[in-house]
């Protein structure tokens, strides 16, 4: 049997579909009528804290976000594997925005902005992408999607991982060593790690410092898709008021919804979206994970498992 425990989604829509891809396997919610000992499978997003309660023979929990730092915090979590979501439509969701907001800032969109608000004609060229370099720091499923999209578009590319990568056209670093050389060629920072003790804080004063100063006039620039727990947001204000930052692209944050009383609201170039950058979409959600459980029960190995021990 499927149990859903979903938050901030239409569980009613998801279980519906679930249904008709998984019959006659059992599909449940919470609040109807089940034994939570025959629960194979739980599907969740933002759990509550009772929901593993009574699950004595879960098989395994699946993760409708891609990011699985909240669910390896959860105080009653099981020992059964996790699997988190991996999925082209996600993929190229992550890129979209990340395309977007690159693009915008390699073509000085601060600038110009605060040009036309004021009326002023002031030509002034922006580096070609080929002069230009984005550094994404995480290169796994979204990081290599969104390298395989900015290629085409001639930028200079570098990434930082935990071990090695060799990808073609991309330079890259990995290690905590290499952070800083990967750091001192990068004009806009993109940010695709998953959050775990490591990552935490990791867009700081110390990090913005060490970016390239000489490239995109106004400054570096940092985009954080991944999570709030990244970053520090009092050294974002300061880094975008005191111009050691040219501009900020800002899904996530460290308290989501962001307060209404954030500096970070009010700041002309920090663009602010409230996490949104790649919703795991129900269509391919449900086809994914209703395989992983088709195969699972025949006997296949599940796919996508998170390692505890390294926290993604
Ligand atoms: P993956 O697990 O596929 O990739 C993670 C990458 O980060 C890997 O390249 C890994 O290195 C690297 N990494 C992990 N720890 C470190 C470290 N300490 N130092 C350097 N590199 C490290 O994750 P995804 O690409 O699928 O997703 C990334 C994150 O994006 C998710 O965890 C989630 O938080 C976020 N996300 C945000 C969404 C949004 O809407 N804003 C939507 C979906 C996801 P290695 O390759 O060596 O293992
Ligand atoms: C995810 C997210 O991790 O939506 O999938 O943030």
């Amino acid at each position: 049997m499927l149990l859903l425990h979903l938050s901030d989604v239409d569980e009613a829509s998801w279980a519906e579909q679930f249904r008709s891809a998984l019959a006659p396997y059992r599909v449940v919610r919470r609040g109807d009528d089940f034994d939570p000992a025959d629960i194979e499978y739980i599907f969740v997003w933002k759990p509550k804290p009772d929901a593993f309660d009574g699950l004595t023979g879960l098989r395994a929990v699946l993760s409708l976000g891609a990011g699985v730092d909240a669910l390896l915090g959860h105080p009653a979590l099981p020992a059964a594997p996790i699997v988190r979501f991996v999925d082209t439509d996600l993929s190229q969701r992550m890129s979209d925005y990340v395309v977007a907001h690159v693009t915008m800032h390699h073509r000085l969109y601060t600038r110009f902005q605060a040009d036309q608000k004021a009326r002023r004609w002031s030509q002034l060229y922006p580096p070609a992408a080929s002069e230009t370099t984005v550094g994404i720091m995480g290169m796994g499923v979204l990081g290599q999607d969104a390298v395989s999209r900015l290629l085409p578009l001639g930028f200079e590319l570098r990434s930082w991982s935990r071990t090695p990568k060799s990808i073609a056209g991309v330079t890259g670093f990995a290690g905590a060593d290499s952070f800083d050389d990967f750091l001192s060629g990068t004009d806009i920072l993109v940010n695709l790690l998953p959050l775990t003790a490591e990552t935490a804080g990791i867009l700081n004063t110390d990090t913005f410092s060490k970016l390239r100063r000489d490239r995109l006039a106004g400054g570096p620039v940092i985009i954080n898709a991944a999570r709030g727990g990244h970053q520090r947001e009092a050294d974002i204000v300061s880094a975008l008021a005191d111009g050691m930052l040219g501009a900020a692209s800002l899904d996530v944050f460290e308290t989501e919804p962001l307060p209404a009383d954030s500096p970070l609201w009010a700041i002309e170039n920090c663009y602010i979206t409230p996490h949104i950058a790649a919703i795991s979409n129900e269509q391919s959600g449900v086809r994914y994970f209703s395989e992983i459980i088709a195969r699972h029960r025949k006997g296949a190995a599940l796919i996508n498992v998170v390692d505890r021990e390294r926290g993604y």
